[in-house]
């Protein structure tokens, strides 16, 4: 069989990256341009200021992922743009360039949605094996998808307020960590201790998340203890946030693997990078005896090569987009 070069394109964040994957499992250039030291500043992605470095950088990002993979336009197959969800300004960015590139050298559009993105970032590692439930933790996302097939979704549950990586970045806020905390709070994890009682979030029977309680219970732990003059143990808060975010997401996957028969869990999203939830996920599925499967770090947070990845099995499920695609804040994978 011929193979296929997908060019994948992903700005829906504060990363523009561009990617070339053959044959959707094997990475032959990319480019990440991350805009995290600008956000920073802020203490979190200010829309207006993304789109400008979106539009300031995809040609260079373009252009680059190219010349690293020594080939030309002519030698790509199709175009896989992440359409949605996201930052509107941003998305618009990358799929202007998408489009001019398809209309230009006459190769087909793939529409992608940025969460199956994440979720076939696991194919550049191991074949995807079904049934199977892919665990979406981002800064944007907190979802339970179980795919029967490839390019099959079927969303079980989801977050009912924040996503677990926005809490994360909100708690690391209040102690006094830069954007993004995530991964900071994750460090701290390892060192404290889990000495701060804080209520494990929406214990119920569906499978679904719930992150802002959880959120204002930390704000208002952090208060009571300013009023009485007392420092917070800041590695200590680490540990037990950690402890209880992490819980509140692997008794939910518990639930799924066995209901839904599950023989594959995929660890999908910025959070997938988190130490915490990965030795949980270990342990869980060791323990219910199923394959389990999260991406290297590289491909945990945002980049094209995951969009080029999950646009190769789109192009083979025959998903291609004309050139009235538009960009999507919001919109379900499926
Ligand atoms: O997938 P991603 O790059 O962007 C979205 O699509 O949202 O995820 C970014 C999120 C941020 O909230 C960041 O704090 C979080 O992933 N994150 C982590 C870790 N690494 C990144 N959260 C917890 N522990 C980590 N190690
Ligand atoms: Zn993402």
């Amino acid at each position: 069989m011929k193979d296929i070069y997908i060019l994948g394109i992903e700005s829906s964040c504060d990363e523009t990256s561009a990617s070339i994957v053959k044959n959707g499992t094997e990475e032959i250039s990319t480019v990440i341009s991350s805009q995290i030291d600008i956000h920073k500043d802020f203490g979190g992605v200010v829309p207006e200021i993304a789109s400008r470095h979106h539009v300031k950088n995809i040609t260079m990002v373009l252009e680059s992922c190219l010349e690293q993979a020594h080939m030309t336009m002519d030698q790509i197959d199709a175009i896989a743009i992440t359409y949605g969800p996201g930052l509107i300004g941003s998305l618009l960015i990358g799929l202007e360039a998408a489009k001019t590139l398809s209309f230009v050298y006459n190769k087909p559009l793939i529409p992608v949605h940025h969460i199956a993105g994440h979720i076939y970032a696991n194919s550049l590692v191991k074949e995807l094996t079904f049934p199977l439930l892919a665990v979406v933790v981002s800064g944007g996302h907190t979802e339970l998808i179980e795919m029967t097939d490839h390019y099959k979704f079927h969303k079980i549950g989801g977050t009912l307020d924040d996503a677990i990586g926005e809490c994360y970045d909100k708690v690391a806020r209040v102690i006094g960590l830069e954007y993004p905390g995530g991964p900071k709070i994750d460090k701290l994890a390892a060192i404290g201790q889990d000495t701060y009682k804080l209520p494990i979030p929406l214990q119920d029977d569906s499978y679904n998340f719930s992150f802002s309680g959880l959120k204002s219970a930390v704000i208002n732990l952090s208060h009571n203890l300013e009023q009485r003059g007392e420092e917070i143990r800041k590695e200590d808060l680490a540990t037990s946030f950690q402890k209880v975010a992490v819980e509140s997401i692997i008794s939910k996957v518990r639930k799924a693997i066995v209901e839904k028969d599950i023989k594959n869990v995929i660890v999908a999203g910025g959070v997938a990078a988190n130490n915490g939830l990965r030795n949980a996920m270990k342990d869980l599925t060791d323990e219910l005896g199923v394959e389990l499967s999260i991406p290297p770090m590289k491909y945990c947070t945002d980049n094209g090569t995951m969009i080029a990845a999950a646009g190769y099995y789109a192009y083979l499920d025959g998903r291609i987009a004309d050139l009235n695609l538009n960009s999507k804040s919001q919109d379900v994978l499926k």
